[in-house]
């Protein structure tokens, strides 16, 4: 069974095999539709959230989804199953080491 994978930020669709993860599918279709990291969880460069469709994932760092964010529907697309066609938004990774604080003196 095939399931469609609409990346709507990006405007792109993929097809995703039954126990195919959702990054390797993509990578198969030769897209670029989701950043690739290290494809194992660990890097968070993946991260999407899932507006519509159901889907399994394996676990995944409280570090780069929190129990918050995954309630409503972020992932890591490396370590998702997509069980259903589904509509996803990519580019949800925020690079913390290059945040700004910004910090005003009183003197
Ligand atoms: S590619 Fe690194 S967490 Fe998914």
């Amino acid at each position: 069974m095939n399931y469609q994978i609409l990346v709507t930020n990006r405007e792109q669709t993929f097809v995703v095999k039954q126990g195919e993860l959702l990054l390797q599918a993509m990578e198969k279709a030769c897209q670029q539709a989701i950043n690739v990291g290290c494809r194992g969880g660990g890097c968070g460069l993946c991260k999407v959230k899932i507006l519509q469709g159901r889907y399994q994932t394996k676990r995944m760092s409280k570090a780069h989804i929190s129990a918050a964010e995954q309630a409503s529907g972020f992932a890591l697309a490396c370590r998702v199953f997509p069980e259903s066609d589904l509509v996803i938004e990519s580019d949800h990774f925020e690079d913390q080491s290059k945040q700004t604080i910004q910090v005003s003196v009183v003197k």
